[in-house]
């Protein structure tokens, strides 16, 4: 089986890992673009994506180079503690703990991963201009730097090419269902003492003007800022406002010189979900399928752990013991797991830091009071830390039994 995979984004190489293994299938990845992606953006991958990145093989190098943070708080605009979790990732309850590596770094780790493995092509400077579907067969049509264009044939293909995906574009045009926020969203890397001021490893800010995130990102001390801006700022007014916001709303109120800039990112931010995640022989997996706003980190982990499901439903079919039915499983399944689970709680956590009240936080939203709660309840915590898993769905179990030909890991059974 030749499985063709547009995007060699996180998506596409944690897929392109997972097909590697099975036995008989290749696999082609088109990238765009002449190098892997190292722009700082996601960073924090849940538990349920922290499966999906074990059952790849690469989770020992994450952990690894990544960090394991320990308290997650919510604070109003003074810094002040409203509620914690603590220990968010090393609970007895959750073994997968949260890690948190920027993405520009997991990129890097996931192609060392891919360039091992002899029936994974790579291929940069491969635009995906088109998607062809066919019988017994599909294609994409490459545009080389060259200009020149080429048909790559394989019996499925995966568009894990972002946001923008041509793949989804060629499938349904402009149609993404969704809306988008009326808010821009800097990504800031800053080496900045936070633990000097009381703040934890993952803090959420809640204020109606000045809401934003702040995490360590690096062992080393980097912090990821995420604070919300007027949609009106250009990217330059965004840039020469950075150091009036920091001001206003850091911890210390530091001017600059007294805290270490390495980027500052604006980015729009939606909820949105194409009309099927399913066209014959191909499909959308992560960014080009759905997308997120970024508090509660659920955008790649709802990708991570797409890419999971579809590699099962792939690995079934080239196994013998599914047929094509297993897609539209696929399909169903994840489109249901973003309305029912990944669209609600995003948008509540968008929603928590940007547009409620602090003072009424314990006492009028659910979340927040189920935080607190599972903070003096062993059995509360426990019931807290299995719901990270809401979102994850094992496709094994179509498989037909007993006709399994080859070893199937563990971890992929378990998915
Ligand atoms: C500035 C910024 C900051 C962000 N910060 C956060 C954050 O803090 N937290 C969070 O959860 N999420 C964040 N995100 C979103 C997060 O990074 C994405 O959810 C994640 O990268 C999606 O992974 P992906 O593999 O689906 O797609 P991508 O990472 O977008 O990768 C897509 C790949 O496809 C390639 N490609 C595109 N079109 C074509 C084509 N036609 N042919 C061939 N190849 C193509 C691209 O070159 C790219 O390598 C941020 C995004 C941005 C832009
Ligand atoms: C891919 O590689 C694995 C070993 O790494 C091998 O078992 C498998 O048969 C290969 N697939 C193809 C199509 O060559
Ligand atoms: C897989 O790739 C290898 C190496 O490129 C090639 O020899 C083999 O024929 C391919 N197998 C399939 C099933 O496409
Ligand atoms: C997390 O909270 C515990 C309990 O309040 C505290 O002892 C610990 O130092 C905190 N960890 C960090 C990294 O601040
Ligand atoms: C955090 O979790 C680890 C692993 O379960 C445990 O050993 C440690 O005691 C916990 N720490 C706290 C402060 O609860």
């Amino acid at each position: 089986m030749h499985v063709i995979i547009v995007g060699a984004g996180p998506s596409g190489l944690v897929l392109s890992l997972l097909l590697a293994k099975v036995p008989g299938v290749n696999v082609t990845l088109l990238d765009s673009a002449s190098k892997v992606d190292d722009r700082p953006r996601a960073a924090h991958y849940a538990p349920s994506a922290i499966r999906v990145l074990a059952s790849a093989g690469v989770l020992p190098d994450i952990r690894d180079r990544g960090l394991i943070p320990d308290n997650m708080t919510w604070r109003n605009i003074r810094g002040e503690a409203i509620t914690s979790i603590k220990n968010v990732s090393q609970h007895p309850h959750n073994p997968e703990a949260l890690t948190v590596l920027p993405l520009g770094m997991l990129g890097a780790l996931l192609l060392e991963h891919v360039d091992r493995h002899d029936n994974v092509t790579v291929r940069w400077d491969a635009n995906v201009v088109d998607v062809v579907n066919g019988e017994g067969k599909c294609w994409a049509v490459v545009k080389g730097k060259d200009g020149v264009e080429e048909r790559v044939e394989g019996d499925y293909l995966v568009g894990c090419d972002g946001a923008n995906s041509q793949v989804r574009r060629t499938l349904f045009g402009n149609e993404f269902p969704g809306k988008t926020w009326d808010a821009q969203i800097v990504a800031t890397n800053v080496y900045y003492p936070f633990e000097k001021f009381g703040y934890d490893d993952v803090n959420f800010i809640i204020d109606p003007v000045d809401y934003y995130m702040a995490a360590k990102i690096t062992t080393d001390g980097l912090w990821r800022v995420s604070y919300g801006e007027d949609t009106t700022l250009t990217p330059e007014q965004v840039i020469a406002h950075q150091p009036a916001k920091y001001e206003r709303m850091l911890p210390g109120n530091p001017k600059p010189g007294s805290y270490k800039l390495l980027s500052v990112g604006p980015y729009r931010i939606h909820q949105r979900c194409a009309p099927s995640f399913r066209v014959g022989r191909i499909l959308l997996a992560a960014d080009a399928a759905h997308l997120c706003n970024p508090f509660g980190g659920l955008g790649l982990t709802g990708g991570l752990v797409d890419v999971g499901g579809l590699g099962q439903c792939l690995e079934g079919i080239a196994r013998g013991v599914a047929d094509e039915t297993i897609l539209d499983k696929y399909d169903s399944v994840r489109r249901e797991m973003w309305e029912t689970v990944i669209n609600p709680v995003s948008s509540d956590n968008f929603l928590r830091v940007s547009a409620t009240d602090p003072s009424k936080a314990l006492t009028d939203d659910p979340f927040l009071m189920m935080v607190e709660e599972a903070g003096k309840d062993e059995e509360k915590r426990r019931v807290f830390d299995e719901g990270v898993y809401a979102i994850c769905h094992d496709f094994t179990q179509y498989w037909r039994k007993g006709e399994v030909n080859g070893e199937v890991g563990q971890e992929e059974a378990r998915l």
